[in-house]
């Protein structure tokens, strides 16, 4: 027999059991990353054998503050795998809002196919620390080196240490997009100020 404590947390339980059967419907699990994934969508350049090459990541989060280190997920599908897992190098480019429609072009199509630069109109700029060019359309541009391997071949997993970072000054308030899956995106909306320790 359970003691008072015991039942008492039953009853709870079930009383959220309840609550959670009839006011909560199921989320297939193929559809979870649409509401974790952290966003924003981002381009990731690499470039190898003199040639660059760019394709959209979303699947990235923040692992350190100083110096940055980012973790983020390559497919070994992805003609990018080769050449970051080589070269260990890479910029990672925020577009905002305007650069949607690219974003999305640049993330159907492959680097072995097309010059995704050419094809989408994006412009490449010289990075100081790296190979990989920055997208000049972008109003944020890292300029990173591959410092941990550990989890690329069971995930696909590089943590990132970002050397350089670039902002586009001439970009003020830029809205960055959010993927929700299958061509539908978040855009960033309005900033709320509370008071708070964490930095
Ligand atoms: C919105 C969006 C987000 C994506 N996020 C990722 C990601 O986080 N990781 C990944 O490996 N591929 C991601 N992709 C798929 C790659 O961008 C896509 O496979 C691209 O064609 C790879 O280019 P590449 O073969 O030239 O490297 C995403 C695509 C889209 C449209």
């Amino acid at each position: 027999m359970p003691d008072a404590a015991g039942t008492h947390f039953r009853r709870q339980w079930d009383d959220y059991g309840v609550r959670l059967t009839t006011a909560m419907k199921e989320l297939p699990l193929s559809k979870v990353y649409q509401l974790l994934e952290p966003g924003p969508v981002v381009l990731l350049t690499t470039a190898r054998k003199g040639v660059a090459n760019v394709m959209t990541m979303s699947w990235h989060m923040m692992v350190e503050f100083e110096p940055p280190l980012i973790a983020c997920i390559v497919s070994n599908r992805n003609h990018s795998f080769a050449a970051l897992r080589t070269t260990k190098e890479c910029v990672i480019a925020i577009p905002a809002r305007k650069l949607a429609a690219k974003v999305v072009k640049v993330g159907n199509s492959s680097g072995r196919d097309v010059d995704k630069f050419k094809a989408f109109g994006l412009t490449q700029a010289a990075a100081a620390r790296v190979t990989p060019p920055l997208v000049a359309e972008c109003f944020a541009n890292l300029e990173c080196k591959v410092t941990d391997t550990r989890f690329v071949n069971a995930y696909g997993l590089f943590i990132l240490e970002v050397l350089k970072a670039w902002i586009d000054p001439k970009q003020k308030n830029p809205k960055t997009i959010h993927h929700r899956g299958y061509g539908a995106f978040v855009v960033d909306g309005e900033t709320i100020r509370l008071k708070s320790r964490m930095r």
